[in-house]
């Protein structure tokens, strides 16, 4: 397919379009309430801007490694396998990328690696994973994710989809889930891994929303569970420690394969990331208290519940309770305007932005999330407490 082609056919988020209508309404002085998309609104940690700042003052600022600082891979290794358990073989193991989208493409690139290969996305899902997939030449086969499910993912539908087509390598999950915030527990995550390995497929798992889980659940990354060789775990630092426009993200895993194409990639497109944002992440991983985590989560946990009760409120909602993430998602009810009878997601994310509540329709996430509509509490907390007082106001 001709570059031109590919590149017109790539979806460029819907959020983005509501978040520009919005800004313009908060120019005008109206009251809004921000929770359609997700940046925290927690400043970085103290302990990442005196590093960062330090980097500066020290001159750190020449071309790195292409993979990464050692200091950064040693602290992501020393990390991921005592905090996650992952297990690494050194911090060989461990790539440094520019977010965890551009580590998302990255993998996709090598996977697919110009042979038109195809990976199974959830759907609904965060719409980039998706359109990362189609921009490095590959095809996403959607199955269905169901957070109304306590095992939200149906093997029997993976498995039909794989036996029907010898073109998919891989398979990629999200937990905690954007946009649903469920989590997949240790018995769901056992049989992904059984089948990938079954069906010698690469198990990609986006873990950016590791540290954001609610009532004590804990988080599991797959990649703790096994030794099976083809499992690629996907970190940010973007929610953990609230550096989503300072850019820094990795890839962990032990296939030598992908780590070579992965570093080669890394080096001919972004040729490294920012020295001095990396040494803000080698203090991240190592120094950033406790404290950061638990007043932040006090926080989302706060907004959590207050935007999951107005919901309740809402006879025209049918919400999730967030397990983690900092998203709301609700199944929009029948009942909610009979007469609109395609594109209901998009009419309800108006009708919403009328009441000065900003939201992201169901279906930007692919078609698995027509008929739902997503709101986020990421946020300011008198933003989210606003929508959650407006939430039952939709007639
Ligand atoms: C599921 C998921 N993966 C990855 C990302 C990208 O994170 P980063 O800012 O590190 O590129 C996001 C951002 O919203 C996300 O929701």
């Amino acid at each position: 397919m001709a570059e031109k082609e590919l590149i017109e056919q790539l979806k460029v988020g819907g959020i983005v379009s509501i978040r520009d209508y919005l800004l313009e309404q908060q120019a005008k002085g109206l009251k809004i309430a921000r929770t359609e998309s997700g940046d925290p609104s927690f400043a970085i940690p103290d302990n990442v801007k005196i590093a960062m700042n330090k980097a500066l003052s020290e001159d750190k600022t020449h071309y790195t490694a292409g993979a990464g600082i050692a200091e950064l891979r040693k602290a992501i290794f020393k990390r991921s396998t005592e905090h996650n358990q992952l297990h690494l073989n050194s911090f060989a193991n461990v790539i440094i990328t520019n977010g965890a989208m551009n580590a998302l493409f990255g993998v996709f690139h090598a996977i697919v690696d110009h042979k038109a290969y195809k990976i199974l996305v959830p759907t609904p899902t965060w719409t980039e994973t998706a359109t990362n997939v189609t921009e490095v030449g590959g095809t996403p086969v959607f199955y269905k994710f169901d957070p109304f499910s306590k095992t939200p993912i149906d093997l029997n539908e993976l498995e039909n989809l794989v036996c029907e087509d010898d073109k998919i390598k891989a398979l990629i999950i999200n937990s905690p889930h954007n946009p649903t915030g469920k989590i997949l527990d240790l018995a769901n995550l056992k049989s992904i891994i059984a089948f990938c390995q079954k069906h010698g497929l690469f198990l990609i798992s986006d873990e950016a929303y590791e540290q954001v889980t609610f009532d004590g659940i804990k988080h599991i990354s797959p990649a703790s569970l096994s030794d099976y060789d083809k499992m690629i775990t996907i970190f940010s630092f973007s929610k953990s420690y609230a550096m989503s426009g300072v850019r820094l993200g990795c890839v962990c895993t032990k296939h030598e394969s992908i780590l070579k194409k992965l570093s080669k990639i890394v080096r001919c497109s972004i040729n490294g990331v920012s020295s001095v944002t990396q040494w803000g992440g080698v203090s991240a991983v190592l120094e950033t208290p406790q404290s950061y985590f638990d007043v932040n989560l006090a926080e989302y946990t706060k907004r959590r519940n207050a935007i999951y009760e107005g919901a309740l409120k809402s006879p025209f909602l049918n919400p999730v309770k967030p397990e983690g993430t900092f998203y709301l998602w609700c199944k929009i009810d029948a009942n909610w305007r009979p007469d609109i009878k395609e594109n209901r997601s998009w009419y309800m994310t108006l009708e919403y932005l009328k009441l000065g509540v900003g939201s992201a329709p169901g279906e930007v996430f692919g078609p698995g999330g027509a008929n739902h509509i997503r709101f986020s509490f990421s946020c300011s907390t008198a933003d989210v407490l606003f929508a959650a007082e407006q939430l039952p106001k939709l007639v």
